[in-house]
């Protein structure tokens, strides 16, 4: 089993004894509700490393009030099994995942949560021109507190390298963007998306689906392979089109009240800007944000999920 800590002194004691035992260390940021799509980037982890650490943290400063804070699940134990069976053999030396950190709120945030993006009070991390659309217009609170969680576990644990899912696209480019301009000797890496067979991509609120809506929801992975192969085997490039095509593979659970679209929307895959025309060039990004009601409960969930042209 992994160490597990709970202190911020703890994990800096551990981060030295590995820069005075010459080894590098992964850090691998999680909410917990440990899936496949974790575990995928927590080998890489394993592979690339001398030591590995892992965070679960379900990070309040990232959640609205309207948000699912208290509901996102919460399977500590579960979690710590899962990553124990894991490990890696390379240049004749197995490397596991050494620590589990599961840091407390009160020592995260000093100074409390800041609620909303207008607080003028404290220290908070924005990564401005990469935060506003997409997944930020919705959630205009969710990159601010992403990057100021995410600093705060690079100060506490100085990693060589991090590790990031593509699955949240926005995320990863907010990440290397603020990786660069404050300067963190940190290696990004970001990881493929992790799937089911059906396509659909691993997440921990797919746990709040129920059987029908995992079923209904891989329709939203045929919908941006659709997107890809519109462009890449038919040449279009023109974003309504693709938009247009994309969206009739979803209309009729849309129809049925079971599907509502936030955004289907095709970017620059490095500025995020939005566009009207594919330049084949340099290709860009097509992300969405679709929330699914359940059939049993009506409870609604909001999934993302992106592909690269
Ligand atoms: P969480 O949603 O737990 O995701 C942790 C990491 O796993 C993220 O980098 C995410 O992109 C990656 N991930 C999730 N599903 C994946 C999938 N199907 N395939 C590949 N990677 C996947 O993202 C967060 O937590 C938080 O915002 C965090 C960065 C921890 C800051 O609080």
């Amino acid at each position: 089993r992994p160490l597990v800590l709970t202190s911020i002194a703890d994990v800096r004691k551990w981060r030295l004894s590995c820069t005075l035992a010459n080894k590098t260390v992964g850090l691998v940021p999680t909410m917990g509700a440990l899936h496949q799509g974790h575990l995928s980037l927590i080998k890489q982890s394993l592979k690339n490393n001398g030591a590995t650490i892992i965070s679960i943290f379900v990070n309040p400063s990232q959640f609205a009030p309207n948000e699912d804070l208290d509901a996102y699940p919460r399977t500590v134990e579960d979690d710590i099994s899962l990553v124990s069976q894991l490990s890696d053999t390379h240049a004749g030396l197995e490397t596991k995942v050494d620590v589990v950190f599961l840091p407390n709120v009160k020592e995260m945030y000093p100074s409390g949560i800041p609620l909303d993006v207008s607080q003028q009070s404290g220290a908070f991390v924005s990564v401005l021109g990469l935060s506003e659309m997409l997944e930020g217009k919705t959630r205009p609170n969710f990159f601010r507190g992403v990057a100021t969680v995410v600093s705060k576990f690079f100060i506490i644990v100085t990693p060589t390298r991090a590790y990031f899912g593509q699955k949240d696209y926005q995320q990863s480019l907010v990440i290397r963007r603020m990786v660069k301009d404050l300067l963190f000797d940190i290696e990004i890496v970001v990881c493929d998306i992790y799937r089911d067979d059906s396509g659909l991509a691993l997440s921990s609120r797919n746990k709040y689906l129920d059987g029908p809506t995992v079923e209904m929801s891989t329709n939203i992975y045929r919908m941006l392979k659709h997107g890809k192969d519109l462009y890449e085997q038919q040449n279009i490039t023109s974003v309504a089109e693709l938009q247009k095509q994309m969206m009739a593979v979803i209309q009729p659970f849309v129809d049925d009240g079971a599907m509502k679209v936030d955004y289907i929307s095709i970017n620059d895959k490095d500025t995020l800007e939005e566009l009207t025309e594919i330049d084949t060039n340099k290709g860009g990004c097509i992300t969405c944000a679709i929330y699914v009601t359940n059939s049993s409960d009506d409870n609604v969930t909001r999934l993302i999920d992106n592909i690269l042209l």
